[in-house]
């Protein structure tokens, strides 16, 4: 899945995704005072653009220009509170140990050695800083002929990568309150939040 991949998946619809944030992100950062923020995979933007209409200064990436395109035209409201960044966060990581929120909402992060890709993102978090994983339960997932999503990270294995600077706060599998997305049988959401220590 690579950006051609996802360009044409954007290019495919006027718009893909519901343009509300994701409820992981609502429930989960209500708590937390505004700070700066990485949006990995930010899509379309719209957890982007809940982040910043909250005072939050969001770094905001992903690796389709057509997605980047649309979230920044629809983000008129927060001009100068969000920098929009085309880059692959498999393979360039981001500033390391700046970010009070690192966000990653369904993002297709395959295991990899060594960890790296996912070293990369859990660096980009500030001491006292938070970790928010989201991403659709394995058990609403079905095998494809290309796509097998035991490839990919849940938040169980990232928890298990944590050391001890790390206080795991929720790992858990819970119910989506979201509409099941149409074509598809998501129906809970595989959720994990931790605090870098300061
Ligand atoms: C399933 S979408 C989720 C979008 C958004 N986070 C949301 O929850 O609505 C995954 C996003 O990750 C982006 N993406 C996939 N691989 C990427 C990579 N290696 N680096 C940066 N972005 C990537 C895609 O372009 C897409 O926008």
């Amino acid at each position: 899945m690579d950006a051609r991949h996802w360009d044409e998946m954007y290019r495919s619809r006027d718009q893909v995704f519901s343009g509300n944030p994701n409820e992981v992100l609502v429930t989960e950062t209500n708590d937390l005072p505004p700070g700066r923020a990485l949006d990995v995979g930010c899509g379309e933007g719209a957890d982007t653009l809940w982040l910043a209409r909250r005072g939050w200064q969001v770094t905001a990436v992903d690796i389709s220009e057509v997605a980047l395109q649309r979230a920044a035209a629809a983000a008129v409201d927060v001009e100068g509170r969000v920098a929009w960044a085309r880059a692959d966060l498999t393979t360039t990581p981001p500033q390391a140990g700046v970010f009070d929120l690192v966000s990653i909402h369904y993002f297709p992060l395959l295991r990899g050695p060594g960890h790296a890709s996912l070293r990369g993102l859990l660096d980009a978090v500030a001491p006292g800083g938070t970790l928010l994983f989201a991403t659709h339960a394995l058990a609403d997932l079905a095998p494809r002929h290309d796509f097998d999503p035991a490839d990919y990270y849940q938040p169980d294995d990232i928890a298990q990568l944590l050391g001890p600077t790390w206080n795991i706060l929720i790992n858990e599998i819970r119910p989506r309150t979201a509409p099941t997305p149409a074509g598809t049988h998501h129906t809970h959401n595989a959720v994990l939040r931790a605090l870098r220590l300061p």
